[in-house]
């Protein structure tokens, strides 16, 4: 057991049993140290002073090992806003303080204020009821309240305390305090705030903190404790339209089935009716089951077991909604993003998606602009850079239940992930379902690419060749295509500097540019692979990501990643097109090797040691393991 808890294992219990009946009220503080922040939160901590924080945190650590289950379902609500970012692996650095009064359970969030925390920010408020937005008397709206306050609104927190700090320095006037109230309301009238309480307090001196102190008899409204103490909490989401991610099937045997989630919006009794989205069907609510027996009810922020009438198809990241009041399904969204990353946001690359208990592929198809989160500016961009906010087109793989992120945070909020590392690049807010592309339908062809390549008595694949500049590619691609049209087989050559004279005309060298580049030769590769035939793609295509998604246009065997393996020096001490030279003279920028990365394929299907091998040895080593896969040689008889 942990040192620092102090209470023994029956304390804890009975500690736990009494704050189990209280509300749990999170907020968020925005301001900076020279605010006074750091003496308001001390303050609140010290003179509420009814449970030790460092207990709290020793008694979250321990609570799995004791083992109690009240532990377990209390601390889960203690540290849930940060597990997605913990399982992704992402260090976010956000002081979470947990504190505790007669009347409510508190937990604090205090995000530093500066502009390159903004992501902490957004970890921070992404669970939070209230933000308190702390001003200078004597300062007033500054720049940084306007960034906080329109993070705030982004993030969906409606509550705003005005916390008009250090009015002892300005002789406790309320002419003062009035000014800055009117200048805020103003401005946040702008975006979207109006529920906002504004408290004139001294931090240092502890006016208006927990008590209301002598100096300022003007103010006859709550002091920042007492407000928080009554503010109501959590009233939005019990009146929502039943939700509930399903976490998990139950099928312990035959005769049971249950659906098991935390309910994330609204509540739910037996015999109402659901619908299971994205597939639609409906069925009624048979049973709430829980650890200690079953409920005739059951509210947001409940985790139960659900039992239906029908027998109906539903698995792990669906989602239970109201029949009568459904979420939305799309895969395509207009939503914003902040981008949590080191490494830029890239439209057209593929991400995964997280909402809820779902996961799907995800791609930025377009950038409408970023926001300067100082001006509210929107400015023109391709890409996004970490702490970075932007309003994008996404389009998904998959269709997604939803709810706009004003209406449910959990529903209609989602994280990215690099599908590559791992991590957590991006946080984002759905905002509304892109009809146009519904109207858009599949067309079925009743040629089909199976009778395409048996016409061809051939295995319609793509053989995809990555590398350096001057690694030698093309040249392997081209004998590679010579043998093959020798043998009567039926193919075609997409090159990189050809394909950018033509179709990719517009496409420079920039990251985002290369993603473009690849993403549409990656289309045109399948689509001309569809028509039977055995296509070659000649690209440097430095990045993992797109030539994962290039491969994932196909079929499992029918995508061939060719590495032609050149070090650097070698192609650097070949430079064909003199280009290298030019590159280190400074005159051509983001040059693949020399200022623009390379990321090596780590298991590709064929890879040649090209600083070895002649282009014809290497052509010959492709020819031959193309055999060995079956491509070459084989009749194609197709059967339907
Ligand atoms: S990719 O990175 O987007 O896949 P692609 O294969 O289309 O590149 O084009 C690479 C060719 O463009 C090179 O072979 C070279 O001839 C030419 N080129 C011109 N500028 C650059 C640059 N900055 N980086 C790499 N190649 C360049």
């Amino acid at each position: 057991m942990n040192a620092k808890l102090a209470l023994p294992a029956a304390d804890v219990s009975a500690w736990l049993a009494a704050q189990s009946g209280k509300d749990l009220l999170r907020f968020l503080t925005c301001g900076s140290v020279d605010d006074g922040k750091s003496t308001l939160i001390g303050r609140l901590l010290y003179e509420s002073h009814m449970v030790l924080e460092d207990q709290l945190e020793a008694l979250a650590s321990d609570s799995r090992r004791l083992g109690t289950q009240g532990a377990e379902l209390d601390f889960a609500l203690l540290v849930d806003g940060l597990t997605a970012e913990r399982e992704q692996g992402i260090t976010i650095d956000v002081a979470y303080r947990f504190f505790a009064t007669e009347r409510r359970k508190y937990i604090v969030a205090d995000t530093p204020g500066h502009e390159q925390y903004t992501r902490n920010m957004v970890t921070g408020a992404s669970t939070a009821d209230l933000a308190i937005i702390l001003i200078d008397a004597r300062k007033g709206v500054l720049t940084q309240t306007r960034r906080h306050s329109y993070l705030v609104s982004l993030l969906g927190i409606r509550r705003i305390v005005l916390a008009v700090n250090k009015m002892d320095l300005v002789g406790y006037a309320a002419q003062v305090f009035e000014d800055v109230e009117r200048g805020y309301r103003e401005f946040a009238a702008r975006i979207g705030l109006s529920d906002i309480v504004a408290i004139p307090v001294s931090a240092l001196r502890g006016d208006n903190v927990i008590e209301p102190g002598d100096s300022m008899p003007w103010y006859r409204g709550p002091t920042l404790l007492q407000h928080l103490e009554t503010v109501p909490i959590g009233d939005e989401v019990d009146a929502q339209p039943f939700r509930m991610p399903v976490q998990w099937v139950n099928r312990p045997h035959q005769d049971f089935r249950g659906f098991a989630g935390l309910i994330v919006g609204g509540s739910v009794r037996p015999g109402d009716c659901l619908r299971a989205l994205p597939s639609g069907f409906t069925s009624r609510v048979a049973r709430i089951v829980t650890a200690d027996g079953d409920l005739q009810q059951a509210v947001a922020g409940q985790s139960v077991t659900l039992t239906l009438e029908d027998e109906i198809d539903i698995s792990r990241g669906d989602l239970l909604a109201a029949a009568e009041a459904a979420a939305g399904v799309s895969d395509k969204f207009e939503s914003t993003i902040v981008w949590m990353s080191d490494e830029p946001m890239l439209p057209g690359r593929p991400y995964l998606l997280k909402c809820g208990t779902r996961t799907v592929t995800a791609a930025v198809a377009q950038l409408k602009y970023k926001l300067n989160v100082n001006t509210l500016e929107e400015l023109a961009a391709r890409q996004l850079e970490l702490n970075e906010i932007g309003l994008v087109n996404l389009n998904l793989d998959q269709p997604l239940a939803f709810d706009p992120y004003t209406r449910n945070r959990d529903t209609g909020g989602f994280i990215l992930i690099d599908r590559i590392n791992n991590n957590t690049v991006g946080a984002g807010m759905l905002q509304a379902a892109l009809r146009p592309a519904q109207n858009v339908h599949w067309q079925v062809l009743d040629v089909g690419r199976g009778n395409r390549s048996v016409q061809k008595n051939q295995k319609a694949c793509v053989l995809w060749f990555t590398g350096l500049s001057g690694a030698g590619k093309s040249t392997i691609a081209n004998l590679v295509e010579t043998r093959l049209f020798g043998m009567g087989r039926h193919t075609y050559l997409l090159d990189g500097d050809n394909i950018r004279h033509g179709l990719n005309r517009d496409l420079g060298f920039t990251d985002a540019d290369r993603v473009e580049n690849i993403r549409r030769v990656g289309e045109v590769a399948r689509l001309m692979s569809d028509a039977g035939l055995i296509v070659l793609v000649s690209f440097i295509s430095p990045f993992r990501s797109e030539r994962q998604l290039a491969r994932s246009l196909l079929a499992p065997g029918e995508f061939f990643e060719i590495y032609v393996d050149t070090p650097l020096a070698v192609a650097e001490a070949r430079d064909p097109k003199g280009l290298y030279q030019k590159a280190r003279a400074g005159k051509i920028r983001n040059f693949t090797g020399i200022d623009s990365p390379y990321e090596p394929p780590e298991n590709p299907e064929i890879h040649i040691d090209a600083a070895r091998l002649s282009a014809e040895q290497a052509a010959e080593q492709v020819i031959g393991q193309l055999r060995i896969a079956g491509v070459i040689d084989r009749d194609w008889v197709f059967i339907p």
